[in-house]
């Protein structure tokens, strides 16, 4: 709900009218489409904060580009609860009641490296756990509350355990932080009164630099929710010179209502303009936080093609699970991302590193592209023979992915046609044609459909 209305407001800001060309440098990184992703970025930039951020951001976000999936986890006394994390507000649960589950919040040993060890296996490069959400309850030893893991139920800091078993299993980090808290005293009354406010931004900047400060490297910082401050109110240019001083090389959203490094679509897949980077969150059924009664879940299908569409706009896809209490993930979530992992074993690479494709129109597949390649992804198998209208590139070579079995293909003005393919989808999932095109490839359809000889009515 916020943070759409907060994402469309800052891409504006980001690519208004007034936003300057400062010609500055930018750092190479390892990947040269981010070097001009970051060029763009450079010049957009506006304030001098922004243009320092955007010099960096390419080399900073190398990784992240490469990575495209990520695990997202939602953790915290609603998981106890069971009935959203939105609970306590929808619910209209009384602060002192909801307090309670902190004491029945009992994570068992090792159960992050379980998250790890799937996140592995699913073929994701990075998490990003809730550190603190809206609920106000800290995942992390902090001295500014006792309301705090090591203080209640699981007596240990519970963020130390999800870093250690990301950096075990050679995953990057993230941690995600809700501005807005439920449970503060100073976390409404902010917006009304000035000591409270003065109070609450030092609060919240305390508990950031705590958990930028205490867990060694971070790589990502994923704010959420600023009601009820604007980014003036939450001092978000002091917060993210903080973050920055304390983390040189992380990444950093948009929640916080600076434009951040990266845009955050939510539930939806939708590209930014060339030149941002974009990141598409999305739950496995219907709820963030664990809800028990939502059996609503994504198939493996879904995910894939997902992934592919995030891929092919040059997007991440940051996909959540919502564990128990005792920290066990839902065993549905575990099938379908072990499902994708067997997936990624066999086709990462047309995934990983990608670049945005300007192939996107077809209801039978998605598509990928690294260079001049080119990678079918099709979900609905039409059998033997697959068309693909307004490809305007000449196709040199085209092969099965996975068993490199040569494929057929005649390529005329309007469409080229692959020829000769089983029956059968090969992967239920999505089965993979690689393409090797004379150019980058790309796609026009409205050509085809006006240039394409028409027959005159009655004719
Ligand atoms: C929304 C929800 C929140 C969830 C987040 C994930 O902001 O309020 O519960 O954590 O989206 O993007």
């Amino acid at each position: 709900m916020f943070p759409r209305t907060i994402s469309r407001r800052d891409t504006l800001k980001l690519f208004g009218a007034g936003a300057a060309a400062t010609g500055a440098r930018v750092v190479l990184p390892k990947f040269a489409w981010a070097a001009q992703q970051s060029e763009i970025a450079v010049s957009q930039a506006q304030t001098e904060e922004e243009q320092r951020e955007a010099q960096t951001r390419a080399a900073r976000m190398a990784w992240w580009h490469a990575a495209k999936f990520g695990m997202f986890i939602h953790f915290g006394l609603y998981s106890v609860y069971g009935h959203h994390e939105w609970a306590m507000e929808e619910e209209g649960i009384p602060v002192a009641e909801y307090e309670q589950l902190a004491r029945r919040f009992h994570p068992r040993p090792g159960f992050a490296s379980q998250w790890a060890r799937l996140a592995k296996r699913a073929g994701q490069k990075y998490m990003v756990m809730t550190s603190k959400h809206h609920e106000g309850f800290c995942n992390f030893a902090t001295k500014l509350t006792n309301y705090c893991a090591p203080d209640q139920g699981p007596g240990r800091d519970l963020a130390r355990e999800y870093v250690e078993a990301a950096r075990a299993e050679g995953l990057r980090v993230g941690f995600y932080y809700s501005l807005m808290d439920w449970h503060h005293p100073d976390g409404a009354r902010c917006a009304t009164d000035p000591a409270a406010r003065e109070r609450f931004v030092a609060y919240t900047h305390g508990l950031i630099r705590e958990i930028m400060s205490n867990y060694g490297k971070i790589d990502v910082l994923w704010y959420d929710v600023a009601w009820p401050l604007d980014a003036e109110g939450w001092q978000s240019v002091k917060m993210n010179q903080m973050v920055f001083g304390l983390q040189p090389e992380i990444i950093v959203n948009n929640r916080n209502l600076l434009s951040g490094d990266f845009s955050t679509p939510e539930q939806t897949i939708e590209a930014s303009a060339a030149g941002r980077a974009w990141e598409s969150c999305m739950t496995m059924n219907d709820s963030w936080g664990y809800q028990r009664a939502d059996n609503d879940w994504k198939s493996p299908k879904t995910i894939v093609r997902n992934l592919v569409e995030c891929a092919q706009g040059g997007g991440n896809y940051l996909l959540n699970i919502g564990p128990t209490g005792d920290g066990s993930v839902p065993s549905e979530s575990i099938a379908t991302l072990e499902a994708v992992g067997r997936w990624m074993d066999d086709h990462g690479p047309t995934i990983y590193e990608s670049e945005r494709c300007k192939v996107t129109h077809s209801e039978m597949a998605g598509f990928t592209r690294k260079g001049n390649t080119l990678y079918i992804h099709v979900h609905f198998w039409p059998g033997n023979t697959l068309a693909i209208g307004g490809l305007r590139t000449k196709v040199l070579r085209a092969h099965m992915y996975t068993t490199k079995q040569p494929v057929e293909f005649n390529q005329g003005e309007f469409r080229v046609q692959f020829t000769g393919l089983p029956d059968h989808p090969p992967d239920p999932l999505a089965t993979v044609l690689e393409v090797e095109c004379e150019n980058e490839p790309a796609q026009d359809t409205l050509w085809v459909r006006e240039n394409r000889p028409r027959r005159g009515v009655g004719i």
